[in-house]
């Protein structure tokens, strides 16, 4: 390996504002799946739960992670859900067959109870309808028991349920990946697009005021790709708000290269679905502009995932519950800013999924809750990035990888405060030798370096309840400053965080 830096610019304009950093970038999901939901947010008689079977300790993490909106309850979940089942007394719900996940059931956390958990939580529910084998009449049913006030039945069940105030959930999504194979009800595109339309035509009737995400592609290797959003958008583009887009990163199946390119993929997979809506949106000569929610996004080790297709039925089979390596953490810091760069179209993005399951924060029952790696790149972007995204467009050299042709060693994006003036480059270095950093931050006279926190160290170690700060960021010394400029050495391999403050505000 060389050791000599490899040299990268990027100039930063204050002026350059791309768009918000919407709050509802650093979104998360709570599936029933594995130990996501029974043994991760839900645990009665953990030392740390209240009277309502919520473990303190993943509340405490999840506000710590800074995590904004949470979809739920599914995922492949869903497709088979009846919400129902959730709601009403805990003694008489029914035990039912989880389908997507071979398990049982309990029903003991229901739609009510995420509810309650997203106020301790202080973060926006996202409720997902299943229109797997369910479809427009229960997509109303739900939401008349969610969002109407009074006086009907379903929302006098809620009332009697012991919530006289509707929940106002706000965003709906209309199924979930129903181009998968693996999804109970898969559709067709045109068999998805006509009942996201009447299903999203009739929601509106009950609440004009919610937000719809309609199910685009599972990820943009589905054969039905492009095709799909086409389909969709000719005959709902008016019903809809949102396309979703999921994409899941797998480093076990590919090159060191390849996977530290994860960030290019996820771009070019956003640019393909914004260049399709608005294809269609010129088409039906539309001014509106359809959003993106990349509701379904992390790495996961899929290559060693197998399908539980032939064992028995079990209450509570952990599933996925991979260990994150730095490499993995870099790639997550990667991912959030390809969100952040294009936040003029993705508004909403959820990582997948918030405990145990792929997911930033483990627990042992009964035992600890830790913070995987990718907590902390997470984490920080969330607290840090404020204000408005500013159009930043590194320069610097590629590299090849097997997959992907040739690829930029660094990948960039900034925000700026305008209460504070303070702007935070978040960088990752995909290159395993350093790179120095030629930063210019026009008219930044009087700027001053504050803060680099870094995330590095390959892909060996993880965190574990005995070392559960094993992978970690650490802050490395600040670089001084001249006229708006410094330069600064990004280390091998690494997400950074950088810091920008006006002198006297430091
Ligand atoms: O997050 C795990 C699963 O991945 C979800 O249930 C599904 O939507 C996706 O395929």
């Amino acid at each position: 390996m060389n050791a000599d830096p490899l040299k990268a610019d990027v100039v930063v304009d204050r002026s350059a504002v791309l768009a918000p950093v919407h709050r509802r970038l650093f979104g998360s999901f709570v599936e029933h799946m594995g130990r996501c939901v029974y043994g991760g947010v839900f645990e009665p008689g953990h030392p740390t739960a209240d009277d309502r079977g919520f473990r303190g300790d993943v509340l405490d993490l999840t506000r710590e992670l800074g995590v904004s909106v949470v979809r739920y309850p599914g995922g492949n979940f869903v497709s088979s859900y009846r919400w129902e089942d959730g709601v009403g007394p805990v003694a008489e719900r029914p035990t039912r067959l989880n389908l997507a996940w071979r398990c049982l059931e309990t029903n003991e956390f229901g739609l009510n109870e995420f509810i309650e958990w997203c106020r301790a939580a202080n973060v926006e529910p996202m409720m997902t309808v299943n229109l797997g084998t369910r479809g427009v009449q229960e997509a109303c049913d739900l939401l008349e028991y969610c969002n109407y006030p009074s006086g009907t039945y379903l929302s006098d069940l809620r009332r009697k349920h012991g919530y006289a105030e509707p929940h106002r959930i706000k965003l709906w999504c209309l199924g979930n990946e129903m181009d998968g194979p693996w999804q109970v009800g898969q559709k067709t595109p045109l068999e998805y697009a006509r009942l996201a339309a009447e299903t999203a035509k009739a929601m509106r009737i009950i609440d004009p005021t919610i937000e719809l995400v309609a199910v685009g592609s599972s990820n943009s290797d589905m054969p039905t790709f492009g095709e799909w959003e086409a389909t969709l958008l000719e005959h709902a583009y008016d019903q809809i708000d949102y396309v979703s887009l999921h994409h899941y990163f797998d480093p076990g199946d590919q090159s060191r290269g390849d996977f530290l390119a994860s960030g290019v993929v996820m771009d070019r997979f956003i640019d393909a679905v914004v260049a399709t809506a608005d294809h269609i949106g010129a088409k039906l000569r539309k001014r509106k502009k359809i959003q993106l929610s990349f509701d379904e996004w992390n790495v996961w080790y899929v290559s060693r995932f197998t399908e539980p297709t032939d064992r028995e039925w079990i209450d509570l089979p952990p599933l996925i519950e991979d260990d994150f390596t730095a490499d993995d953490a870099v790639v997550v810091g990667d991912l959030m800013i390809t969100l952040l760069r294009h936040a003029d179209r993705v508004t909403v993005a959820n990582q997948a999924q918030l405990v145990n399951v792929i997911a930033p924060i483990r627990t042992l029952p009964g035992g600890p809750a830790w913070r995987q790696s990718i907590f902390h790149p997470f984490a920080i972007t969330s607290r840090l990035a404020k204000g408005s995204v500013l159009d930043v467009r590194p320069r610097g050299p590629v590299y090849a990888t097997d997959r992907h042709g040739d690829v930029p060693v660094l990948s960039a994006v900034a925000t700026c405060d305008p209460d504070s003036d303070e702007v935070v480059v978040f960088a990752v270095n995909r290159a395993e030798q350093p790179v120095e950093l030629n930063l210019a931050l026009l008219a930044g006279d009087g700027y001053v370096h504050a803060e680099h926190v870094t995330l590095t160290g390959g892909r060996d170690a993880v965190n574990t309840p005995e070392q559960p700060d094993r992978v970690s960021p650490r802050r490395l010394d600040t670089s001084p400053m001249d006229g708006g400029r410094a330069v600064i050495e990004l280390p091998a391999v690494s997400w950074n965080a950088l810091r920008f403050t006006p002198h006297e505000k430091g």
